[in-house]
């Protein structure tokens, strides 16, 4: 019997100059996504993150900092661990590349590099870049600047080892050519391609004590230490040596996928591939490039003071809303911007009105009309629309899902996982079970419906689960599903039927509040004189999620009655579709109770519960009038159910 392979997934190790920002958190939230599906289908998996603690960038940090680089790099770990935990990570191994085992075996590979004769020693000039910790010849350097990072470079001579990496050249081209998903995506391959076509010059790999001392001894001279990131890349083969519980660099290498921000795609495919040749060992099966977060348009950096403090967004927002938006908002691998106004969006649109309203609605539903157990389905009760529910959630979970997090494209699978959201809500839109129950001969009926939606709602815990792990235990928590997700639960195929019913459901809090935003607490008043739109300022209009915020909704009024003491206001029970609620209205010189009685009107329903006259309204209807109201907004000649949107 042949074991199944093991997947292997990576972050790069990140410096510890500074404190962890949002593209530290962008690939290591897309790797946890990775790790925890793969677990999920029932593959052994091994998720290894760390911190690249030597180099200059560091030992400048230190020296900034005025203490003693591994004390700096021991205050700044756990500032990365911390995140991790808030962040919902799930990496099985944490590496620092202070580890005295790391440093070991860093020593050994550069010796059985030695003693091949694939390092030497020579004397180099060149231009010095000391931001990058690199040197660059006389045709790449640009007015005195370095290409990369565009800061002054120096000119330095210096005796130095360098590894004979021009030697593998044709190697990794043949290697790239047979392998067409070894770089991903493709058009990240094509640079790699593209930086091939020139001669690949061998790689210094060393930097004398007296310029840095902060790094790992070169085994065969004293008085060098090692290029920062040739003991950086070693991680991913030496943090299998100390850190799984067994030692198993046999089992896991090669990696299944290094997942790497596209700066940093040169040092990989070329530096770590080239190494690997060297030192016999088999490549990674790929390397992933993602892009870069802008923020508001503009490039992040600390001089600009925009920096995403990831730790700051998951205090406001939770931890699933910020891993949602970063893999829903583009593709995984091109640039994406990251505003305030786009993430609000997202989480009232697709988190708080898809899916926090799709499992709201439907735990409300069956704890009124079912006494809060899951029921059961009637075969003579299920027409098309049941069909079709059932036959979009097997197809995301069994192909779909699969599909897309094996191209690693979580965009695409985050869509297909919110059209059956949308399809849930249009379903229970559709089959308006709070009208079913109102008819005790609707019940077999009433039963599959709910049903139905509480099976959905079943397939898509799962589905949110790598996502958002804390939503899809929630999920699980308020359905009354007695899921371990730490189980593989996705290793044989779910079937439609097989759990759910007999569960008694839980209501709990909205799992994404909306996020009422300052303009929605203040929309802007227009001016007295501006009473044409023609002559609106800019400054008076409102944005479309301004007005998104507000959530109209359909509602039938079933009973009316005066607020004693008072000419003008109504009480009113109104039928939202999922609930009844009490609404206070200021009609009450204009309509009698007895009149409005049955009528089909739309109320603000997200509005702050407030008390008029010392009766609490919990939201407003609509009317049409200034001071004195002249008609409430009704629907009159179609029949729409409460609850349903008004947009
Ligand atoms: N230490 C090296 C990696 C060594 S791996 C053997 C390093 N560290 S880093 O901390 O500077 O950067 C880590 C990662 O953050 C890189 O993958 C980089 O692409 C990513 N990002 C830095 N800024 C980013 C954005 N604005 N957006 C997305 N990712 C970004 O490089």
């Amino acid at each position: 019997m042949t074991m199944p392979e093991p997947f292997y997934i990576t972050t790069p190790i990140y410096y510890v100059n500074d404190v962890p920002h949002i593209g530290h958190a962008y690939t290591t939230i897309a790797a946890d996504v990775l790790a925890r599906w793969h677990r999920l289908i029932g593959e052994k998996v091994f998720f290894l993150t760390g911190l690249d603690e030597h180099g200059q960038k560091v030992q400048q940090a230190a020296a900034k900092a005025g203490i003693a680089p591994q004390a700096h790099c021991d205050q700044l770990a756990p500032q990365f661990q911390t995140l991790w935990q808030k962040l919902a990570i799930s990496h099985d191994g944490f590496i620092r590349t202070t580890d005295a085992q790391h440093q070991t075996v860093v020593q050994r590979l550069l010796q059985k590099l030695y003693d091949a004769q694939l390092i030497y020693r020579a004397e180099y000039t060149g231009w010095y870049c000391t931001f990058d910790e690199r040197f660059w010849t006389e045709k790449d350097v640009d007015n005195g600047l370095c290409p990369d990072c565009q800061r002054p470079v120096e000119q330095l001579g210096e005796n130095n080892y360098f590894f004979r990496m021009g030697q593998f050249q044709q190697r990794l081209l043949d290697h790239l050519e047979a392998n067409p998903s070894f770089i991903r995506p493709e058009s990240r391959r094509n640079e790699v391609l593209g930086f091939l076509q020139k001669p690949l010059e061998d790689l210094s790999i060393s930097r004398p004590k007296s310029r840095l001392s902060w790094g790992i001894e070169l085994p065969f001279d004293a008085d060098y230490v090692t290029y920062v990131w040739f003991d950086a890349l070693v991680n991913y083969i030496s943090g299998l040596e100390y850190l799984p519980p067994q030692p198993s660099v046999e089992r896991l290498w090669p990696a299944t996928v290094h997942l790497v921000g596209k700066d940093i795609l040169t040092t990989h495919a070329v530096y770590w591939s080239t190494m690997l040749m060297a030192l016999e060992i088999p490549l990674p099966h790929a390397i992933f490039a993602h892009g870069w977060w802008t923020v508001n348009g503009e490039k992040m950096s600390k001089s600009r003071g925009n920096v995403v403090d990831p730790y700051a967004v998951v205090d406001q927002f939770g931890a699933d809303a910020f891993r949602y938006f970063l893999l829903r908002e583009i593709p995984f691998g091109q640039d994406g911007d990251f505003s305030h106004e786009s993430f609000i969006g997202r989480i009232n649109s697709d988190l708080a009105n898809g899916l926090g309203n799709l499992l709201s609605r439907t735990v409300t539903l069956i704890q009124r009309c079912c006494q809060g157990i899951v029921p059961s389905s009637h075969p003579s009760e299920v027409t098309e629309l049941e069909t079709e529910l059932q036959a979009a959630a097997e197809s995301l979970i069994q192909e779909t899902m699969p599909h897309h997090v094996r191209r690693i494209e979580f965009n695409r699978t985050l869509e297909a996982t919110w059209g059956l959201i949308q399809l849930g809500n249009q379903y229970i839109d559709k089959t308006a079970p709070w009208v079913l129950a109102k008819d005790p001969a609707n019940a077999k009926r009433l039963q599959t419906v709910l049903f139905h939606a509480a099976e959905t709602l079943r397939f898509l815990c799962l589905a949110a689960y790598p996502f958002m792990p804390n939503t899809a235990e929630e999920m699980a928590r308020q359905l009354g599903l007695s899921h371990d997700f730490s189980q593989a639960l996705l290793k044989n195929p779910i079937a439609w039927g097989d759990g759910g019913s007999g569960a008694t459901v839980v209501k709990g809090k909205a799992l994404f509040p909306r996020i009422e935003t300052p303009a929605a607490q203040s929309p802007a008043k227009p001016h007295p004189e501006a009473s044409t739109p023609a002559s609106k300022d800019e400054d008076d209009l409102i944005g479309i999620q301004d007005f998104q915020n507000v959530e109209l909704k359909v509602a039938k009024i079933l009973a009316a009655e005066r607020v004693p003491k008072s000419s003008k206001l109504l009480k009113l029970q109104v039928d939202l579709g999922t609930e009844q609620r009490q609404i206070v209205a200021g009609i009450g010189k204009k309509y009698s109770p007895e009149d409005i009685i049955g009528k089909t009107i739309v109320v603000v329903a997200n509005l702050k519960p407030a008390k008029l006259m010392g009766v609490e309204s919990q939201g407003m209807v609509l009317a049409a009038g200034d001071q004195e109201v002249q008609g409430l907004v009704t629907f009159e000649d179609v029949d729409i159910h409460p609850g349903t949107k008004v947009k």
